[in-house]
């Protein structure tokens, strides 16, 4: 704990490793409170170290009981090392190749921080990245120090029967007196020590196989707590499905002869990818029609697939320190949402992408939390798994894939696995292989790593109708964000059309800025026009189609335009932005109107008909058309309005819009909530979801209107319900209102499903997401409730998260009570986990953007938590937030 000022890492203090380890043996022997791990080490010198002469060897090393220590055979005396809370230091090391060994105790039992070995609902499992391999023995605890691993696991038979590690499983025995027993594994592949993982438990496995490109046989294994196999059925069928994908897309084949997944039901992140060993949050693994909702399906679907990913974006090709985080995860997110848009609807795919992306990862870029894809400085890694990171990071990469075409990308990407095949490697390395295969110069487009904050673009497009030419200028915006003041224009690819009267792209001839291919130009300078010829009627632009920057579009454009583009436009994308933004910028216009009933009149009559055009369509997909209906929220709103955010105002004008197209186009919603057929056998395919997507979201709007029959409606849904999807849709709107069917509800789903922990973590989440003014009291209670866990990040993020993250209304009440509750929390919890409590704090990222009032108690709470012993994980947020 505290720790007042730690010093930042350094990206440009980077230096290679004085000493390599080849090859590490552990012996483990699992007992709850003393583990004890024995580790073989063979170390020597890096032959590309800087330093000379005589070089001590320092291995980190937290919370450890060191028990022994040997060099070649021989007890080290005391005063040849050195041991503080962070390391153990060999002080004098002999110049030629030698062993160590090491003894130390760790316990799994009183672990709270889930980092090292820890127990979870009676199993052992480990977690590493990014520094946890460090809390099981003393190492070299660096990505770019990669070894080969075997591992010796031993534990009672009866607690633990399943014994697992990385790679390949080697023997297994009982030991004499028949009431222990051991498991050898044995990895072939050099890996950092963030890739490790052990799992001792009593688990039960769902078994297949999968049969590799070239012939191979893997054997495919997924352990779930005893009783719920049924449940890891989507998970398996997931699996083949991405290992079967990356074959056919990347060319790439799994390299084991055994993957196994675990589920645990405490995990820190949504899970990992432990060489052939990932282990996953439970929630990410388990799924019935009766307990998992569509969105869980798909959620499940990705993630499994990001994993397995992982094997050779991260895993055979790994990072060289943690700076380069994004080049692993950047790169797996857009493999895995290329995956899901193959497997289900692209445009859908990408809407879903993109909404998470705003929702997300902007307000981080336009905040005290901004920090480039590749930071340059960091105190706690663990602060950096982020929205930037990771989505904005795949962004990057998909803007890589526009700039070079599909085929020089897929170049570019073989290379990549061909040149640096077993290798912890930059960022550069990864762009150099595009700019080889493609000639392409990146030079400028490498600002997009190191510039943080969502660049704007201004455009304006004008139109001469004498002389049939248009032309658009595109101005880029670059606000300072911290630590960086002024900003270098980037290069911007812009996928783009001008449409005709009737929706038509032009065909046109382009002087200025960059012609990428047809359809997507780039720009490169601050200013850029693009003058267009032969423009026969005066065009509508429809700009950054497929959102092919992640950038922010700022453009006068009339309503009528913006309606036009919501009916006509030929990129689906861009149908749905435009609508989106149409619903978002009515909301804003309500908030300072001075008559707004009749301001709301006008505005939702557009949106409304732009919807049952859409409606009534029948080549779009009902997936599509959900999305369609689904208005923006109050914080897409509140992120809009950017400045001097008052929550409540908000809600109020968002209510009144979205009650008013619910009742203009209530004849439309409500027959399709009736006709839209029924499940009889239910199946979580892409098809199947998007039909209920759709009648659930045709029953939110509905509802919206606020009448008895509506709430009735929604008790029915619920009663009726066949599938967790809708029930749970009901469960969420119901517990949003003060309808007389709300505590009959919750009730009977309470007692329906008390007895799973997954199950009630939405019973939770559904009750913390309701803007009623009673929530906080109703929180605060739900805190004490004998299935709530403090210690369970599940339970802490469906109840406290949800309130802070996902009840923008009820956080941001006007007298500060939400920060307050919000404050006391993190603080409890940053005394058992460090990792979640920081993460919680991130409900704060945008308080600077709120009213003088709001922002002044929020400034407050945090303080008052700065002031407080708190982590270095903590410690480094309200830093950053207060700076
Ligand atoms: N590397 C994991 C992933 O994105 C995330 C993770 C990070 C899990 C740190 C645990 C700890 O796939
Ligand atoms: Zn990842």
């Amino acid at each position: 704990m505290k720790s007042e000022n730690p010093k930042p890492v350094l990206l440009a203090d980077y230096r290679p490793p004085d000493f390599l380890i080849d090859s590490v043996h552990l012996d483990i022997v699992l007992a709850p409170s003393k583990t004890r791990v024995t580790s073989k080490l063979t170390v020597r010198r890096n032959p590309d170290s800087e330093a000379t002469g005589k070089v001590p060897l320092r291995l980190d090393g937290e919370l450890l009981k060191l028990e022994s220590i040997a060099l070649d055979g021989r007890a080290l005396k005391p005063s040849s090392y050195r041991v503080d809370d962070t390391s153990l230091t060999i002080l004098a090391p002999p110049k030629e190749p030698f062993t160590l060994e090491i003894v130390t105790l760790v316990n799994p039992k009183g672990n709270t921080a889930l980092q090292g070995i820890y127990l979870s609902r009676g199993v052992y499992c480990s977690q590493c990245e990014a520094q946890g391999f460090r809390r099981i023995t003393y190492f070299l605890d660096r990505p770019d120090v990669l070894a080969e691993y075997t591992v010796r696991l031993e534990a009672d038979i009866e607690t633990a029967p399943i014994l697992l590690a990385n790679g390949n499983p080697v023997e297994r025995g009982t030991l004499s007196g028949g009431e222990r027993h051991y498991a050898i594994w044995h990895d072939p592949h050099p890996k950092p020590s963030y890739l490790f993982a052990i799992v001792g438990g009593s688990l039960s496995p769902v078994a297949s196989t999968f049969t590799t490109q070239s012939g191979r046989e893997v054997d495919l294994r997924i352990y779930v707590e005893r009783g719920k196999e049924s449940r890891a059925h989507w998970a398996m069928e997931s699996l083949k499905r991405a290992m079967r994908w990356d074959e056919v897309k990347f060319g790439r084949e799994y390299d084991l002869d055994v993957f196994n997944i675990v589920a645990v039901s405490d995990f820190n992140m949504g899970a990992m990818e432990n060489k052939g060993l990932n282990i996953f949050n439970d929630r990410l693994i388990l799924a019935s029609p009766q307990t998992a909702t569509d969105s869980n399906y798909e959620s499940i679907e990705s993630v499994v697939a990001h994993e397995y990913f992982h094997n050779w974006t991260g895993n055979r090709i790994t990072c060289r320190d943690w700076f380069q985080l994004c080049l692993k995860e950047g790169l797996t997110v857009y493999r895995d949402q290329e995956f899901s848009a193959d497997l289900r609807s692209a445009t859908v795919q990408r809407i879903s992408d993109v909404r998470q992306l705003k929702a997300l990862q902007f307000p981080e870029d336009q905040g005290p939390l901004a920090h480039p894809v590749r930071p340059e400085s960091y105190v706690e890694i663990n602060n950096f798994y982020t929205p930037t990171v990771y989505e904005k990071g795949a962004e990057v990469v998909r803007m890589i894939h526009t700039i070079v075409g599909p085929e020089k990308f897929r170049a570019g990407m073989d290379l990549y696995f061909e040149r640096h095949d077993g290798q912890a490697v930059t960022i550069e390395d990864f762009i150099a292989c595009f700019a080889d295969v493609s000639g392409a110069d990146f030079t400028q487009f490498h600002r997009w790593y190191s510039q943080s904050g969502t660049p704007e673009l201004v455009c304006d497009l004008s139109y001469d109708r004498r002389k049939k030419s248009a032309e658009l200028t595109v101005h880029q915006v670059l606000k300072p964000s911290p630590g960086k003041a002024k900003k270098q224009p980037y290069f911007i690819p812009i996928s783009m059309a001008l449409l005709g009267e009737n929706g038509q792209e032009m065909d046109l001839e382009v002087e200025g800025g960059i012609k990428i291919r047809d359809g997507v130009m780039a720009v490169s300078e601050r200013t850029t026009s693009f003058k267009f010829k032969g423009v026969s009627s005066r065009p509508v632009p429809s700009l950054l189609r497929g959102f092919s920057a992640p950038v922010t579009v700022t453009m006068s454009i009339s309503d009528q335009d913006l309606a036009f583009l919501m009916h006509h436009d030929s990129d689906l994308f861009n149908r749905w932005q435009s609508s989106n933004a149409y619903a978002t910028r009515s909301i804003i216009g309500l908030l300072d109107a001075k008559r707004p009933n009749a301001m709301v009149a006008a505005k939702s009559s557009k949106l409304a008909d732009a919807l049952r055009y859409a409606l009534r369509d029948s080549e779009l997909d009902d997936s599509y058309k959900a999305e369609l209906l689904k208005l923006p929220s109050v914080a897409d709103v509140a992120r809009e309005k950017a400045s001097r955010v008052d929550h409540a105002g908000i809600f109020d004008a968002h209510r009144l819009f979205s009650r008013t197209v619910g009742e203009k186009l209530a004849d439309d919603l409500e027959s399709l909530y009736a006709n839209a057929s029924r499940d009889k056998k239910f199946s979580p395919d892409a098809k199947n979801a998007g039909r209920r997507a759709l009648r659930n979201a045709a029953l939110t709007l509905l509802t919206a209107r606020g009448a008895s029959e509506d709430f009735a409606r929604v008790e029915a849904h619920y009663r009726k319900a066949s599938n967790m999807t809708d029930a749970c849709h009901a469960l969420f709107l119901i517990a949003g209102v003060d309808a007389p069917g709300r505590l009959d509800i919750l009730e009977d789903f309470f007692e329906r499903w008390k007895d799973d922990h997954l199950v009630i973590d939405m019973w939770f989440a559904a009750q913390a997401q309701s803007p009623r003014p009673s929530v906080l009291d109703e929180v605060k209670a739900l805190c004490r409730h004998p299935l709530f866990k403090i210690t369970t990040p599940n339970k802490v993020r469906a109840l406290i998260g949800t309130y802070a993250l996902g009840n923008p209304l009820q956080f941001n009440r006007a007298d500060g009570a939400g920060y307050d509750f919000l404050a006391d929390k993190v603080l409890e919890i940053d005394q058992l986990n460090p990792q979640v409590a920081a993460r919680m704090l991130g409900a704060f990222r945008s308080y600077r953007a709120l009213e003088p009032g709001r922002k002044g108690l929020a400034r407050a709470a945090l303080k008052r938590v700065a002031a407080a012993p708190i982590s270095r994980d903590c410690h480094e947020i309200v830093s950053r937030m207060l700076e």
